[in-house]
C-alpha cells in the first residue's frame, strides 16, 4: 500500500468550548487553543482536529451551524483561526476542521429563506431554490411522512406552521437535514469546503456522514420501541447510493487538495469498506474505529447498554484490524466529545489507576492505526457524574433519561444511564491546573468542572516522570522514534494467545523487526509465557507501564495492568 504523509501522526480532539477559555466568558476559545501549543507539541501532537467552532445557536454544540464561513464571536474570529493555522505550521502541525454537512442550523440563512418561501411563496419566489436545499414532505394523512426517530428523539419530521408540510430532521429539530440529491447544494458545499482548504486548513473531521444518502422518504420501518416509532439508521441501510455522493466530494474538494480526512463513518457495511476508506482510491483517509462502542449498543436506548469489558474490546480490535488490514488504515480512539471518558468505560471503577490507564493508552497507541487522543485523556480525565437531569446540557442524554423513565427504569436507573453515558462526561473543561475552575476560566464555566481536577490536572502531571500525561509523551515519542517507528505506524498486527482471558496481547511485524505487546487487562496478577520466537531473549523493553518487570526463563510475571512492549 502507498504511505501517505498522515499515517506516522498523532492525532489530537479539542472540544473549543471546553479547552481553554481566554475571555473570562466561561466558553473556551481560539486563543486558547493558540496558548497551548506548546503543550501540544511536547505531548507529540500533530494533526488537531477542532470541533466545529462556527456560528451557531449551539443548540448541540456547534454542530448546528449558521454560517460555515464565520467563526463564532463566542470562539473569536476568523482571524484567530487563521493564526492558529499559521502557527501550527511553523510547528509541522496541522488543523483539521469539523465538517457538518449531512445538515445547518434551522438559524442559517438557507433555512430561514426556505421557511420564508413555504410559508408565503408569492414574497420571495426567487427563494424556491432554498427550499430545494432540504427535504421538505407533504404531510400523510394528516401526520409526518414516516415513522423514523431522530438520533435525539421523538420523530426525524418537524411541523412547518402554516402549511402542509414537513422538514425532516434526523437529529434534532434545529438541524434540517440538507439534500445531497440536489446539485445546487452539492456544489455550495463544494465551494464552501474548497474555501476552508484554500485557507490552510489541512482537512476535515467528516460528521455524521452516513446519513447524507437518504432512502424513500415514504418508507416506513418496523417499530422497535413503545412510541411506534423506528430508528432512523434503518435509513441508512436501505439507502442506495452514498459512495457516488463521497467521491463527488473527494474529487471536488480533498483530492485536488491533498486533503487529510478522517469520517465518522457509522453503520457501514464490509462491502462498502474499500470504497469509503481504500488507501488507494477511498473517499476518505481514514475512518475512526467504533467497533467497540457498537458492539455494546442497545436499540432500546443507554439504559439498556452492557458494560463492556476489556476481553469484548480486545475481540473488537481484533476485528477491526483483521478487517482493515487489507483495505487501510482506521484511526482508534477510546472516547470522544460524544462519548464517556474511555477509563470510566473500559476500566471497572474499582480497578482505575494510573497504572490501568496506562494500560488502555498502550493498547490504543499500539495499534496499527492514526491515533487521536481527546482532550483530557492524556492526563487521565474520567466521567464527571451528576446528580439530577438538571445539571445535564446534552440533548442528546436529556433524551435518553425520559427514554429510561418511559421503559419502566426508576430515577436513579435512569440518572445512572445517564452518568455512564451522557456525552457531558468528556465535555466538562479540561483541567489544566488545581485553581479555580482548573485553570479553565476565569469566569463561570458553560458546564461545570469535574472535582477531581485537584488531583486529576495537567500542572500536577507536567513535571512527574510517572505521571499519564508522561507515559503518553512516551507514547507518541516511541511512534516517531526512526529505529521504532516503521514497525510502529505500518507493521502488521497479529494476536498472539487471544483466547486468553484478561490478557490483550499481539505482535507487530516490520520488516525485520517484531514487537510484542503485553497487556494484563484485570487486577490479580498474571504469567504469560513467551512464544518461542521470543526465548532467544527480549532484545529491548520499549515501554512497561510499571518500573518493574518480573522476568524468569521464558515467563513474564505481569503485575494487575501491567502493559509493556518488547522488541523481540
Ligand atoms: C456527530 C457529532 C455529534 C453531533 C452529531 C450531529 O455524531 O459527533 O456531536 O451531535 O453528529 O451533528
Amino acid at each position: 500500500m502507498n504511505r501517505q504523509w498522515w499515517q506516522g501522526k498523532v492525532g489530537y480532539q479539542i472540544y473549543p468550548k471546553s479547552y481553554m477559555d481566554t475571555t473570562g466568558n466561561g466558553i473556551g476559545d481560539i486563543r486558547g487553543i493558540i496558548n497551548r501549543l506548546d503543550y501540544l507539541e511536547r505531548l507529540g501532537v500533530d494533526i488537531i482536529w477542532i470541533s466545529p467552532c462556527y456560528v451557531s445557536p449551539l443548540a448541540d454544540q456547534g454542530y448546528d451551524i449558521a454560517d460555515y464561513y464565520k467563526i463564532d464571536p463566542r470562539f473569536g474570529t476568523n482571524e484567530d483561526l487563521y493564526e492558529l493555522i499559521d502557527k501550527a505550521k511553523a510547528r509541522n502541525m496541522y488543523i483539521v476542521l469539523d465538517l457538518v454537512v449531512n445538515h445547518c442550523s434551522d438559524e442559517h440563512e438557507w433555512f430561514q429563506r426556505a421557511l420564508a418561501y413555504l410559508q408565503h411563496p408569492a414574497e420571495h419566489p426567487e427563494w424556491e431554490r432554498y427550499a430545494n436545499y432540504f427535504y421538505i414532505e407533504d404531510a400523510v394523512e394528516g401526520r409526518e411522512p414516516n415513522n423514523w426517530r431522530s438520533y435525539f428523539g421523538g420523530s426525524v419530521w418537524e411541523e412547518i406552521p402554516g402549511t402542509n408540510k414537513y422538514y425532516l430532521h434526523l437529529f434534532h429539530k434545529k438541524q434540517p437535514d440538507l439534500n445531497w440529491e440536489n446539485p445546487a447544494l452539492r456544489e455550495e458545499i463544494y465551494d464552501m469546503i474548497n474555501w476552508w482548504l484554500d485557507k490552510g486548513v489541512a482537512g476535515f473531521r467528516i460528521d455524521a456522514i452516513m446519513n447524507i444518502q437518504k432512502c424513500d422518504l415514504r418508507k416506513n420501518f418496523e417499530a422497535d420501541r413503545a412510541d411506534g416509532m423506528a430508528a432512523c439508521t434503518n435509513m441508512i441501510y436501505e439507502a442506495d447510493g452514498i459512495v457516488a455522493k463521497l467521491q463527488g466530494m473527494r474529487d471536488h474538494c480533498f483530492k485536488p487538495h491533498k486533503a487529510f480526512t478522517v469520517g465518522e463513518v457509522f453503520n457501514v457495511t464490509d462491502a462498502q469498506l474499500r470504497d469509503i476508506v481504500g488507501l488507494e482510491d477511498g473517499c476518505f483517509s481514514t475512518m475512526f474505529d467504533f467497533r467497540a462502542v457498537e458492539a455494546t449498543g442497545s436499540e432500546k436506548g443507554w439504559y439498556d447498554v452492557r458494560p463492556i469489558s476489556m476481553d469484548l474490546y480486545k475481540q473488537c480490535v481484533y476485528e477491526t484490524q483483521s478487517k482493515m488490514a487489507e483495505i487501510g488504515f482506521v484511526s482508534t480512539i477510546i472516547e470522544n466529545h460524544d462519548e464517556p471518558r474511555g477509563v470510566s468505560r473500559y476500566i471497572p471503577a474499582a480497578d482505575l489507576s494510573d497504572t490501568s490507564k496506562k494500560c488502555l493508552a498502550t493498547l490504543q497507541f499500539m495499534q496499527r492505526g492514526l491515533p487521536f487522543i481527546y482532550q483530557g485523556q492524556e492526563i487521565g480525565m474520567e466521567n464527571k457524574s451528576v446528580t439530577s437531569i438538571d445539571e445535564v446540557d446534552d440533548i442528546s442524554a436529556r433524551d435518553e433519561y425520559k427514554v429510561a423513565l418511559a421503559a419502566g427504569c426508576t430515577e436513579a436507573e435512569a440518572l445512572e444511564a445517564i452518568n455512564n453515558y451522557s456525552r457531558d462526561n468528556a465535555r466538562s473543561p479540561m483541567q489544566w491546573d488545581d485553581s479555580e475552575n482548573a485553570g479553565f476560566t476565569t469566569g463561570i464555566p458553560w458546564l461545570s468542572v469535574n472535582p477531581n481536577y485537584t488531583r486529576i490536572n495537567a500542572a500536577a502531571q507536567e513535571n512527574d516522570p510517572d505521571s499519564v500525561l508522561n507515559y503518553y509523551r512516551q507514547l507518541t515519542a516511541l511512534r516517531k522514534n526512526p529505529a521504532y517507528s516503521d514497525t510502529v505506524v505500518f507493521g502488521t498486527f497479529e494476536p498472539y494467545l487471544p483466547d486468553e482471558e484478561n490478557l490483550m496481547a499481539f505482535y507487530r511485524r516490520g520488516e525485520g523487526q517484531t514487537l510484542l505487546v503485553l497487556a494484563n487487562t484485570c487486577k490479580e496478577p498474571q504469567t504469560v509465557n513467551l512464544p518461542q520466537e521470543a526465548t532467544a531473549g527480549i532484545r529491548n523493553i520499549l515501554l512497561n507501564n510499571l518500573s518493574d518487570l518480573a522476568v524468569s526463563g521464558n515467563r513474564i510475571m505481569l503485575a494487575g495492568y501491567q502493559a509493556i512492549v518488547l522488541a523481540i
